[in-house]
């Protein structure tokens, strides 16, 4: 646990930014809200922006990062040199060995227009496929090493595989700055004793969390008078509606009086744990309800108030390692 003065930042998620299947992008609806997001992000002091290769797929390829590289350069200099965009290569099963993430690297930093910062291992594939993923993270290492990305990151890797892993780049002075997992109130395994909340502090491993508002659903009110989002995502929030009433109970009561609604509250049980958020967000309005999470903080009652309703009610991450 960190003390309340001393909590994680929140980050930017941008998985929407171009996947039309589950967020229902589209390009000449949405690209100049996103840019307009991008600059309340800038203007309001968020730094740290997740995204991925396979962030919009088919025409849309790499949309994501597009985006956030055009966005980037046209922000001034300073504000584009604290950025850290921080992207993830997927270990698809055509890329093997320690050179597998080459391609994969040099057109992602074709489209973040060489504005990437810290290059992530996308997910774990040591439950299919356990040979092929120490020959690409020796290749993440090179390119650090190299001098090609500045800093290294792994995702839904657990924590016996993060120790082999650290134990390895540890050999080749090369640290992990970073582990993204699925952590939310709906989402808590990773507090599990000896879990990666614990290894992660015990290894010096910044935590970032992911889908920390779990698709939106942690957002929403009873009777919220939004409309479900269609698909895949209304489907989950449907599901998971009857479960949540002690929980919702229990965020409004602390969200009363504070800014930021039930989103902050959601938030801020992460930065409770040590974890940094990195809500999707694809308007102003949302990045002005993470910004004010960020202005306050829970008790230490109130996060255990949190703890005893949190369950594990998401879907699991098939590529999570243990
Ligand atoms: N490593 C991985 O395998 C992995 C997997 C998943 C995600 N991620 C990363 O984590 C990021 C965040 O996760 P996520 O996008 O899956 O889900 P999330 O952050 O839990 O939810 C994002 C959605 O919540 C809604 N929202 C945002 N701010 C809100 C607020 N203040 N109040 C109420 N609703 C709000 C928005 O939906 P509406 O606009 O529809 O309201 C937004 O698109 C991704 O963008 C991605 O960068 C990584």
């Amino acid at each position: 646990m960190t003390s309340e003065a001393d909590q994680p930042g929140i980050g930017v998620g941008t998985w929407a930014w171009g996947n039309q299947f589950l967020w229902g992008y589209d390009p000449q609806r949405d690209d100049a809200r996103l840019e307009q997001t991008f600059q309340r992000c800038l203007a309001l002091g968020f730094r740290f922006f997740d995204t991925a290769d396979s962030y919009g797929t088919g025409r849309l390829n790499g949309r994501s990062e597009m985006l956030l590289g055009q966005f980037a350069m046209r922000a001034t200099p300073d504000e584009r040199q604290q950025l850290c965009i921080a992207t993830k290569l997927a270990p698809f099963p055509w890329r093997l060995g320690r050179r597998g993430y080459d391609r994969a690297f040099s057109a992602s930093q074709r489209r973040l227009q060489g504005q990437m910062k810290r290059v992530q291992l996308h997910w774990s594939t040591a439950r299919y496929a356990p040979w092929q993923e120490p020959a690409l993270i020796d290749g993440l290492a090179d390119l650090v090493e190299s001098g090609a990305v500045p800093s290294l990151g792994l995702s839904n890797v657990g924590p016996k595989r993060l120790r082999t892993i650290h134990r390895t780049l540890q050999e080749r002075g090369i640290p992990i700055s970073s582990l993204q997992v699925q952590f939310s109130l709906l989402a808590p395994q990773p507090l599990a004793d000896g879990g990666i909340v614990d290894t992660c502090q015990e290894l010096g491993i910044e935590l970032i969390a992911y889908s920390p508002l779990a698709l939106g659903l942690l957002g929403r009110s009873a009777g919220d008078p939004r409309p479900l989002p269609p698909g895949t995502r209304g489907s989950l929030f449907r599901r998971l509606e009857s479960s949540l009433a002690p929980l919702r109970q229990t965020m409004e009561e602390i969200a009363n009086g504070r800014p930021g609604g039930l989103g902050a509250v959601a938030l801020n049980w992460c930065r409770a744990h040590g974890a940094m958020p990195i809500p999707g967000l694809r308007s102003s309005d949302q990045v002005e309800q993470a910004a004010a999470a960020r202005s306050w903080s829970l008790s230490r009652d109130e996060r255990r108030s949190l703890d005893a309703l949190a369950a594990a009610r998401m879907p699991a991450n098939p590529f999570q390692s243990a």
